[in-house]
């Protein structure tokens, strides 16, 4: 069955032209779509932020004005690893249940621009603690299941979060996931120091867990007792509304902060154009709550729209291969957004996999994270959507708050592997390395001119570095840190990152973040993290590190061992790397910068075709990484 298009080719054009002639009209017009009790009567940024005398509430907007029409309505339907573990949460149930939290966190001491940090498994409670947050002017951190005391006590501290939420354990299988242990192993890494004063515990499994006396608290007696209604604090439509670290070029995760009017505007309207959302729609969207996409399509742009979310607990293909699709029959989810890596672990799986499935109820397949290949964008939407299903490819970034680059079903016309056309209101450009726009075909350094509702409004605590990291480098221009082509009728390719940052599976991973884990270990004088290309993952992280002289062999032979330990504890065990070759020395430039092209390349198996290597200090290590790469 085909869903009503929102947009038709010749009304997406108008909405594209009323975009561009007249950017304060329509934008003022799409915030209607969000509830203020104060409306903005400016829209566009221009300097003082986005909607910027306007008054709202974020969780108001995904949950109370939904009340009167679709109270009854489910709002989230939670899928645990079991089949029988399903939990189905109505928006009025939903709205009590974050009611009761946002209570609590405020008993806790919590205030309106408190940092709230919350670490939890794929359980509903993640939703609820950000709308909790959301509803009592607090910004909520969410950290990735994934990462190391160490690097959630960084988070920690930069952003001084005062409360924590977090579960007993996580559950795979038979497996637990130590989170509590792992968050007191945090807050105890910064000692006195820590700002963190109170730490409430969701039971997600009856594993017991320690509690510290007059800090820990298990949150299942606490909502008990709580009061189901809480006033919400009206907030300015410029105010944070939640901080998201994310890797770049520099050595240490920057706080991405996001504003409330204009990133919720551009959640609900971007979730709205590239789902084709309407009513009666059963939405999944596979991201984990730590990533922007767990927050913009998961939490805020569903949740705006009133749509029916699915979260699911468990993994692609356990226990059985075809688990998301048996989840997705059983559900009867209509639009269905993942990222290229998974769709590329499910492909290698083969066709009878799905095809032992009723995938008849899905309408709009998605792809987010990283580029995706023509084979895999081709057996998705062959494969996956028979055919009949539109596939939009959706180009963003977490600063950019949501989907920038990506087609609009039925609307817009699909290229395999394009992300295709920008959204109305978005205006990408394409560069030369002096920062000079390209025109028509041509591939360059991709930017955005001018703001976006969705733009993000600073890194936390360094809004230097947010100037000199996305608005310097090409005065007037956003910049992405990506790079794309652009062919004859304006349809656009990314073709991946041009700075230091490595996107292993969708996650980024900064270079220097991995060169500087690695600093740490006294027998290494110096090290570089490289991507290459790799046939599931997009990108896989290889390191080669430089032993101090005079090391023993068994001392050397060590290193690899302890590079891989360091960085599991320092980023987290999705950063470890493919490959650690020990070298003698890095390629290098006459001023002494490191040649990553040169390793990349030789990482991934070439041996020749260098280009003009006369301008290295150290011409000769070139084959010595070649013959080291060649025997691992
Ligand atoms: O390089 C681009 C890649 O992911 C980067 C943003 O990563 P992050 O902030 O973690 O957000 C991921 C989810 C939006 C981008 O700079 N990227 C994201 N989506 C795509 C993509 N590359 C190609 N095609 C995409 N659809």
């Amino acid at each position: 069955m085909l869903s009503t298009p929102r947009l038709t080719p010749e009304s997406y054009k108008r909405l594209v032209e009323s975009a561009r002639n007249d950017p304060e009209a329509f934008w003022l017009r799409e915030s209607r779509r969000l509830e203020w009790s104060a409306l903005p009567i400016v829209a566009v940024d221009t300097g003082e932020g986005w909607f910027a005398d306007g008054r709202l509430n974020a969780s108001v907007n995904c949950l109370d004005r939904h009340l009167t029409a679709r109270g009854d309505q489910t709002a989230i339907i939670w899928q645990g690893e079991e089949d029988s573990n399903v939990l189905r949460l109505t928006y009025r149930e939903l709205h009590a249940r974050v009611c009761a939290l946002a209570n609590i966190l405020r008993e806790s001491g919590v205030k309106r621009g408190d940092r709230v940090a919350i670490h939890l498994p794929a359980v509903v409670e993640g939703i609820i603690a950000m709308q909790a947050c959301a509803r009592i002017g607090a910004m909520h951190i969410v950290l990735f299941g994934g990462f190391s005391a160490e690097a959630i006590a960084d988070r920690l501290a930069d952003s001084g979060a005062v409360v924590v939420i977090t579960a007993n354990v996580g559950r795979r299988g038979a497996k637990r996931i130590p989170f509590k242990t792992t968050m007191d192993a945090a807050i105890a890494l910064r000692g006195e120091t820590s700002t963190v004063r109170r730490v409430l515990v969701v039971e997600v499994t009856d594993d017991a867990v320690p509690l510290t006396e007059g800090r820990d608290a298990l949150l299942t007696p606490l909502l008990e007792t709580a009061s189901t209604t809480c006033e919400p604090e009206a907030m300015n439509a410029t105010d944070p509304l939640f901080l998201l670290y994310t890797s770049g070029s520099t050595g240490k995760p920057k706080g991405i902060v996001h504003g409330t009017g204009g990133y919720l505007t551009w959640a609900s309207y971007t979730h709205e154009l590239i789902f084709n959302h309407q009513q009666g729609d059963v939405f999944w969207c596979t991201a984990d709550i730590g990533w922007i996409t767990g927050h913009t399509y998961v939490s805020y742009g569903p949740l705006a729209n009133g749509a029916t979310l699915l979260v699911f607990e468990g993994m692609p293909s356990h226990p059985t291969p075809g688990r998301w699709w048996d989840v997705i029959q059983k559900h009867g989810v209509t639009t269905f957004y993942t990222s290229p890596t998974a769709i590329r672990a499910l492909m290698s799986e083969g066709n009878d996999i799905p095809a032992a499935y009723d995938l008849s109820s899905l309408r709009v397949l998605g792809s987010v994270g990283e580029p995706i290949n023509h084979e895999a964008w081709t057996w998705f939407h062959d494969v996956i959507g028979a055919g009949r299903c539109e596939l939009v490819d959706t180009w963003w970034q977490t600063e950019t708050g949501g989907a920038m680059i990506s087609l609009v079903p039925y609307a817009v016309e699909p290229r395999p592997a394009s992300a295709t056309l920008p959204l109305p209101g978005v205006n990408p450009v394409l560069l030369d390395e002096k920062g000079t726009p390209l025109e028509g075909a041509v591939e360059g350094i991709l930017c955005i001119d001018g703001s976006w509702p969705g733009r993000a409004l600073t890194i936390w605590n360094d809004d230097t570095l947010f100037q000199t990291t996305y608005l310097r480098p090409y005065p007037g221009h956003y910049f992405t840190g990506d790079g794309a082509r652009r062919d004859a009728d304006g349809y656009y390719w990314i073709t991946g990152r041009v700075d230091d940052v490595i996107n292993v599976s969708g996650h980024r991973i900064g270079s220097a973040e991995i060169e500087d884990a690695i600093s740490e270990i006294h027998d290494i004088s110096e090290s570089s993290a490289v991507g290459v290309p790799h046939d599931i993952k997009g990108q896989g992280l290889v390191v080669y590190i430089v032993p101090h002289e005079g090391l023993s062999e068994e001392q050397t032979s060590g290193l690899k061992d302890q590079v891989v330990r360091t960085i599991a504890s320092k980023v987290g065990r999705y950063a470890v790397p493919e490959a650690v070759y020990v070298v003698p020395d890095l390629p290098k430039t006459r001023s002494g910068k490191n040649v990553r092209r040169l390793m990349r390349k030789i990482a991934y198996g070439e041996t020749q075709g260098f280009g003009d290597l006369s301008t290295l200090a150290n011409p000769g290590i070139v084959d010595d990484l070649i013959r080291i790469v060649g025997k691992a």
